[in-house]
């Protein structure tokens, strides 16, 4: 028998790989499936990008560990110009993803860690991984599972011998949520009369449906929050797996620590790669357009499926931003525990089997197993053809959608099938 780390041991597959898998499975054997599960850009990503990259190809050249310096400086004015908020190059750091980075600061910060209910689902196996302490604070649907500073206080008031980081992520993923610049004043004047480290997750920063960027918690507490963000969202370039971290005035101490951990363990990010977010991080007027209206699309992709879904009894968070809202089936518990299913986990498979819909549990984005909410992610379209066709969008959303997103309109449909059933 093997022996294995036990708390790595103990990570489960998560429901979002399980419904992907299913819907794999379905889809192969050549069946249709409206697929609200996955959450990866649609767009292609822009040619400047590609081809920088192409041109940097032949760099083999292992790159310094904390990044190639003119990347460095690039994301410091991009931070400051298109985020407005402030960091130098030297407290800028490139990983493999904001995953990996969000990860290393788990490793090196001890105490407890704060997750809003509502929050991405690899916060808590990162930090069960390393056997570390958290907390799900609550939240709740009429305030679009945001936190607020009355949870957060309450909290530190009982806790206040023990470190605390809280991981906030705005827009969110899974709420489609942006905290406005008074739940963010208000979260910052708490953290900092509790001396609370946050962790910013801004990766959807700039995919926002009715502003350049996304308010961050950094603009009212840059003492202590590291700001997250990277290639894969805004910029559509997942599979290249570059992020950064900017490292605030009050925690320069950790950076040789930071240094050291990346050189032992991922070294550096692929040279071509760090070369093609210059351009990116350059942000100039093709992209920024490109930004622009892959929200715009994503805006009326969210607010088709918002009306149809909310005129139907169904309770859905209000997007903002990022490439999801929660819908929850809360009104239709009885019925739905009068046909036996009593867990969100058993009405995903429902929705799955019954009228091909795909979507995530809550429970992966720690919600109870009887609470009857979901995660929607509205990206199951072909982003290129939808960038193409939206230079002659005439205002008519619901012809559109039909038209350019079937997946979604025909997906959005049968979850009102599925209502009209149950009532
Ligand atoms: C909220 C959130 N944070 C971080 C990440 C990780 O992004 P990256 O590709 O930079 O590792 C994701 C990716 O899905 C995400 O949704």
């Amino acid at each position: 028998m093997i022996q294995v780390n036990k708390h790595i041991q103990d990570l489960k597959p998560s429901a979002t790989l399980n419904i992907n898998q299913k819907v794999k499975q379905i889809r192969s054997r050549g069946e249709t499936v409206y697929h609200f599960g996955f959450g990866q850009s649609p767009f292609p990503i822009h040619d400047s990008i590609t081809t920088a990259l192409a041109i940097h190809v032949k760099n083999n050249n292992y790159l310094p560990t904390n990044g190639l310096e003119l990347l460095r400086d690039q994301i410091s004015n991009f931070l400051n110009k298109h985020q407005e908020i402030q960091f130098d190059s030297d407290s800028v750091f490139i990983g493999p993803g904001s995953k990996e980075l969000l990860y290393q600061t788990i490793l090196i910060l001890e105490g407890v860690f704060l997750i809003p209910k509502g929050s991405w689902v690899s916060y808590l196996p990162q930090i069960k991984s390393k056997n570390g302490n958290y907390e799900i604070l609550e939240t709740l649907f009429k305030n679009d599972f945001k936190l607020t500073s009355e949870v957060l206080e309450d909290y530190c008031k009982k806790n206040n011998q023990v470190q605390k980081t809280l991981i906030l992520n705005s827009p969110n993923n899974p709420t489609g949520a942006v905290y406005s610049d008074e739940e963010l004043k208000s979260l910052a004047l708490t953290c900092k009369k509790h001396n609370v480290i946050v962790l910013s997750d801004e990766i959807y920063s700039q995919i926002n449906f009715s502003k350049n960027f996304s308010p961050s918690i950094a603009t009212y507490y840059p003492e202590l929050t590291i700001v997250f963000g990277g290639l894969s969202k805004v910029f559509s370039a997942g599979g290249y797996r570059l992020g950064f971290m900017a490292l605030p005035k009050g925690l320069q101490e950790l950076k040789s620590i930071y240094t050291s951990l990346f050189s032992e363990t991922f070294s550096a990010v692929a040279s071509p790669i760090q070369y093609a977010a210059i351009t990116a991080y350059k942000y100039e007027y093709s992209l920024q357009n490109y930004v622009k209206e892959s929200s715009h699309i994503l805006k009326i992709v969210s607010e088709y499926i918002h009306a149809n879904l909310v005129s139907m009894g169904i309770s859905c968070t209000k997007p903002e931003g990022a490439f999801y809202m929660m819908i929850g089936f809360e009104n239709f518990k009885d019925k739905l525990q009068s046909i036996g299913i009593q867990t969100s986990n058993q009405l995903a498979n429902y929705l799955l089997e019954n009228y091909s819909v795909a979507l995530l549990p809550s429970t992966d984005f720690y919600f109870q197993k009887d609470e009857f909410f979901f995660r929607l992610a509205f990206v199951d379209f072909n982003g290129e053809e939808v960038l193409k066709a939206f230079k002659n969008f005439d205002g008519n959303n619901q012809e559109f959608i039909k038209i350019h997103c079937p997946s979604i309109y025909y997906g959005t449909q049968q979850i009102m099938k599925c209502i009209n059933h149950l009532i």
